[in-house]
């Protein structure tokens, strides 16, 4: 294998470019194409292309993920258990992978729930949190055993007449909304008024009708945010998590089983964009985890993670169908766009909109600035928010050649508009 690896940085920039995010370890090239474990994307396009159309393709790589799962386990504790929140990615073959790898998975709808059982994960590994849960999809889930994250008072007690009803036990914890926010993170679930689980004050009360109730009591379930790329403010929030559970506990006179200690690990997207210092996280819950206070003694802790699982294991491949100028700029217009990469073209969660890591995956080589341009990646779509990467910096390219658009493994194929101009989803593989 040789030529360009991912997280290598290019020459300098060619003057009007914007930055875009470092291209995630683990890719290389063969014979100058991009390769995704060894296998360069042209092969894979081809093959999938045997079965419909080559493009656009995700392409999702088992070793990346197994990787990334050994990385996360060598640096926790071995106490805490790592759980998957699928709506990252849920498709079929790498939710099975993911399956194997890890403790738990997180489902966040009865959809997710038949997904999951699909690949083979047993009820008892699951757990169900989202506001909104319909009485059939309580149903599905208390029927099953899944642990459900109760999100209100309300919730709680639909899921008790249900299982009254089944005459099932159910197990039940609760989501709190913390007072406290993940610092940094892209995405707050914390911190004052918010539609997840239950404010802090209102937690005891119910957790002593649970425990009552005779349910099966399953503790705490608090998640403070997403995408936060600062160790510092994970530690201080896991921290937080720990003191708010023990304090609730006291409170309510409750015991906790299971904390779910959220998670919130993000990865890097855009320029400037630095990976998390999962060892640093990894070492400082150690430290926590050996100096508990007595309600947690006996608690059983996870993290719930998706993203960072799985966001850079995926590649999201688009072929150029015309080179166009306007204005003086250079647009590649492509088979794809944000009708699967609805986040690389700014409008999932972002405010701003920035580059994702994107190259022509056709042409993954070393090359001098001679041969380099500023040019736009477009979809096939008819909206100006249509933009895969706006004036970056791309190895001059043809129509017919493939564009790679990295960090393609969480968020992509299942939480864009597929349907949108009736231009239908992309072809998956895991490979
Ligand atoms: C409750 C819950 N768990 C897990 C996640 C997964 O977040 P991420 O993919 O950033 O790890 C989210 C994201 O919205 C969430 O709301």
């Amino acid at each position: 294998m040789s030529g360009m690896q991912g997280g290598e940085t290019a020459q300098k920039p060619l003057a009007k470019a914007k930055p875009m995010g470092p291209i995630p370890p683990g890719y290389g090239a063969v014979d100058g194409v991009l390769a995704v474990d060894g296998v360069p994307v042209t092969r894979l396009v081809e093959e999938a292309g045997q079965n419909g159309r080559g493009t656009p393709l995700f392409v999702y790589s088992a070793a990346l993920l197994r990787a990334r799962v050994a990385q996360l386990r060598a640096a926790l504790p071995e106490s805490v258990a790592i759980h998957y929140a699928m709506k990252a990615n849920p498709f079929a073959p790498l939710l099975a992978l993911m399956g194997t790898l890890v403790d738990g998975l997180d489902i966040a709808s009865g959809g997710e729930l038949a997904m999951a059982r699909a690949a083979g994960v047993a009820a008892a590994r699951i757990s169900f949190a989202g506001p909104g849960k319909r009485d059939a999809e309580l149903e599905a889930a208390i029927a099953e055993g899944v642990t459900l994250n109760l999100e209100s008072e309300a919730e709680a007690h639909r899921a008790l007449a249900i299982a009254d009803r089944l005459g099932v036990v159910p197990r039940l914890a609760i989501r709190v909304n913390p007072e406290f926010d993940l610092k940094g993170s892209g995405m707050k679930m914390g911190g004052g008024a918010k539609q997840f689980g239950l404010d802090e004050a209102r937690v005891p009360a119910l957790a002593r009708e649970i425990v009552a109730s005779g349910a099966e009591w399953r503790g705490f379930h608090i998640y403070a945010g997403s995408q936060a790329l600062d160790a510092e403010a994970i530690i201080d929030t896991q921290a937080q998590t720990l003191a708010l559970a023990a304090r609730l506990a006291r409170e309510a006179g409750v015991g906790v089983p299971h904390l779910n200690l959220g998670g919130g690990f993000g990865i890097p997207y855009f320029g400037g964009d630095v990976a998390l210092d999962v060892g640093r996280i990894g070492q400082a819950l150690g430290e926590r985890l050996a100096q508990l206070p007595d309600e947690l003694k006996d608690t059983q802790f996870c993290v719930e993670l998706g993203r960072w699982l799985v966001g850079e294991a995926g590649v999201y491949l688009t072929r150029i169908v015309e080179r166009k100028e306007s204005h003086g700029e250079v647009f590649l217009i492509t088979d794809g766009g944000l009708h699967h990469q609805l986040a690389a073209s700014g409008q999932f969660g972002t405010v701003v909109r920035r580059n994702y890591p994107v190259a022509i995956a056709s042409r993954f080589a070393p090359v001098d600035a001679a041969e380099m341009e500023v040019a736009s990646v477009v979809g096939c779509l008819c909206t100006p928010l249509d933009r895969l990467a706006e004036k970056a910096e791309f190895l001059i390219a043809k129509v017919g050649d493939l564009v790679a658009v990295f960090c393609a493994g969480a968020y992509g194929a299942s939480a864009s508009p597929a349907a949108f101009l009736g231009q239908g989803p992309a072809v998956e593989i895991l490979v």
